[in-house]
């Protein structure tokens, strides 16, 4: 976030149209100054919340005076590109949106047309207060005389109680306009709803469903977004989002046939999505269920989707390709219809199966095909671990996985990937091309792969490595981990080097286990100061050493062809150097043999729980390291 507290020059700034179609790197109020005043429909703004959350390089906590004032300044540049006839939604936390709200009225010039609540079920439980529940969405329009607001859409209408609870005739059978609180999908969520939370619903709540989850930690749900773009805009008018993050407005806005363009800090961020935004074609359905209270069923026929006799009555429900059927187990990711968007005669085998009625076995074959063929179509002659290594090639199953009309998201097509190779039912096809790094590469950048590893594990209470990848919000955690450990290489490297280190774990076990007696007698035992410390004079020792912080706790141990190298890597990174006070090594005649080492160094983890290793010899007996 850059502030400027100075006042803006009065000399005019000179502006070129910023390319639509496009997610622009870089800072959204500098990219905004570069748009032409008055030429964007809408802009749907969720910016960081000032609230420490662990982006990729934005730092979320900044003073509250240094956050308002950053937030008037973008919220003005948002007023500016608007036409006369825009409309602005701004998401955002409780924490600032009483200040936000008052400056964009009072400050800015927008007038509030509603003050909307999103209800959420995927919040953080809190033991000694009400969970936070909900994101407070201000719809706010430049000129409350004109704007768009499109009450009629039949999509962003809701059935009334009239006709979903008492079936009455005299219900409107074009529905009614949402209220001011939303909840997308209640009967997605079994835990919802709590007495506990903030927010209190007291709705039906049915069925289970796996809410999708993108490479980015704070991905808005599409249905969301529909409401919004639906509402607020026309076809061809063009959509801006200052803070794009994984790219949901954008996709959103492509989908629906607006044109489009995005600002974000995060390199990463704008590579991901704009892949996500290629592959989305205009007119594709929204992700999620459309109208979960009339088309999703209860938890009851959920279960029996399982069975035979439901499916094809469920196909009739199915509302323009958007609905979906809650996941029950691996039967769950068959769409029941099989008829989202995409899938058709030339869809994969899969697909084509679906629209008869179904056993329990036909389905499992369904879901197995359709996750082999979208597997096939996808991984380049990878094995199954490089394709969840590599974000390209997961960006081109997931499509395929959504082109057979598989119901879910990447973590369960990622899961169900895993899961049948692991009961052998993976068909196998073809060659797989085998991945060849060297000991000397592994070398700069494996360290990193255990440190996000941990780290990855602390975060999210002892995931195993296949779940961390298979789930895109842990695997982004865990590759930003990576890339601040060690920086400059990339995703696919990090996440290959920790699922090696996960494959040479099995050997180790027995390593530790035969040798500890040997082991046993060497230790670290001059430690010097970090500061100060001169890791040339190590150059092409190989060894193993330990990092310790300031109170002395175990914070890494390493094992390297090269010291030297290692080290001044470490200390060229204020990640691990910031947090090191002192530093042992054991090299030369110290050491056991060469083909002992890796064993020796798991044999010192033990020893000593340093913070930023995974416990590999633990692994085996349990997923906690
Ligand atoms: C809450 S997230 C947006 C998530 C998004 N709505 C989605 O559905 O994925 C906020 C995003 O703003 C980005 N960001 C932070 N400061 C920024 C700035 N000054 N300019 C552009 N993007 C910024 C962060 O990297 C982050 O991806």
């Amino acid at each position: 976030m850059s502030v400027e507290t100075e006042v803006a020059p009065s000399t005019p700034v000179e502006r070129r149209a910023l390319e639509v179609g496009k997610i622009h790197q870089g800072d959204c109020l500098d990219l905004m100054r570069q748009i032409e005043s008055g030429t964007i429909d809408l802009v749907f703004a969720d910016p960081p919340f000032n609230i420490g959350y662990d982006y990729d390089e934005y730092h979320d906590r900044h003073a509250d005076e240094e956050y308002i004032e950053w937030s008037r300044q973008w919220m003005e540049e948002v007023h500016r590109v608007l036409k006369p006839g825009g409309t602005f939604w701004l998401a955002i936390g409780d924490e600032y949106a009483a200040e936000l709200k008052v400056d964009a009225e009072h400050k800015i010039g927008f007038a509030t047309r509603s003050w909307v609540v999103w209800y959420y079920t995927f919040g953080v439980n809190c033991t000694k207060k009400f969970s936070r529940s909900h994101v407070h969405l201000f719809h706010f329009v430049k000129d409350e005389n004109n704007f768009t607001f499109n009450a009629d859409d039949p999509q962003i209408r809701v059935p009334s109680a009239r006709a979903l609870v008492y079936a009455d005739k005299r219900a409107n059978p074009a529905g009614r306009l949402p209220d001011d609180t939303w909840v997308l999908r209640p009967q997605d969520m079994p835990e919802g709803f709590q007495p506990t939370d903030d927010t209190w619903y007291y709705a039906r709540v049915a069925g289970t469903f796996k809410e999708r989850q993108g490479f980015h930690g704070c991905q808005m749900p599409e249905q969301l977004l529909g409401r919004i773009v639906r509402a607020s805009s026309n076809s061809g008018e063009i959509v801006l989002d200052p803070f794009a993050g994984s790219g949901t407005t954008l996709a959103v806005a492509k989908k629906l046939g607006r044109k489009w363009m995005g600002c974000e800090l995060s390199e990463e961020y704008v590579r991901a999505a704009t892949e996500r935004l290629s592959g989305i074609e205009e007119g594709a359905a929204l992700d999620g269920p459309a109208d979960p209270i009339a088309s999703a069923p209860s938890t009851a026929n959920g279960k029996k989707l399982a069975a035979a006799a439901p499916l094809a009555e469920e196909s009739t429900t199915q509302n323009r390709g958007e609905s979906s059927l809650p996941s029950a187990g691996a039967t769950g990711l068959a769409n029941a219809s099989g008829a989202t968007a995409g899938s058709s005669s030339s869809a994969s085998p899969a697909a084509r199966v679906l629209g008869a009625p179904l056993t329990k076995r036909d389905l499992r074959t369904v879901v197995r095909d359709a996750i082999s063929d979208s597997f096939y179509a996808a991984h380049q002659g990878g094995s199954i671990d490089w394709l969840l290594a590599s974000p390209a090639l997961q960006v081109g199953f997931h499509a395929a996985c959504r082109e057979t009309g598989l119901i879910g998201g990447p973590a369960d097509w990622n899961r169900e990937l895993l899961r049948l190779r692991k009961t052998g039912e993976f068909p196998k096809r073809g060659q797989i091309k085998k991945v060849h790094v060297s000991d000397e590469e592994m070398d700069s950048y494996g360290f990193a792969a255990e440190i996000a590893w941990r780290l990855t594990n602390d975060k999210f209470n002892g995931p195993s490595i296949d779940e961390i990848f298979c789930d895109p919000a842990k695997a982004a955690y865990f590759d930003r981990a990576a890339k601040r450990a060690a920086p400059r290489f990339e995703t696919a490297q990090y996440r290959w080097a920790a699922l090696r280190l996960r494959k040479a774990s099995r050997d180790l076990v027995n390593d530790v286990k035969r040798y500890h007696f040997i082991f046993a007698k060497r230790d670290f035992s001059r430690f010097q100061l970090w500061r100060g410390f001169k890791p040339k004079r190590l150059n092409g020792q190989s060894g193993i050493y330990i990092l310790r912080g300031d109170d002395k706790t175990p914070l890494f141990i390493g094992r390297t062809l090269n010291l030297g190298n290692r080290l001044a890597q470490h200390a060229e990174c204020s990640a691990i150097a910031d947090e090191v006070a002192h530093v042992s090594v054991i090299n030369g005649t110290d050491l056991p043999g060469d083909e002992y080492l890796d064993a020796f160094k798991e044999d010192l983890v033990r020893r000593h729980h340093p913070r930023w290793n995974v416990n590999l010899v633990g692994l085996g007996s349990s997923a906690r390291l």
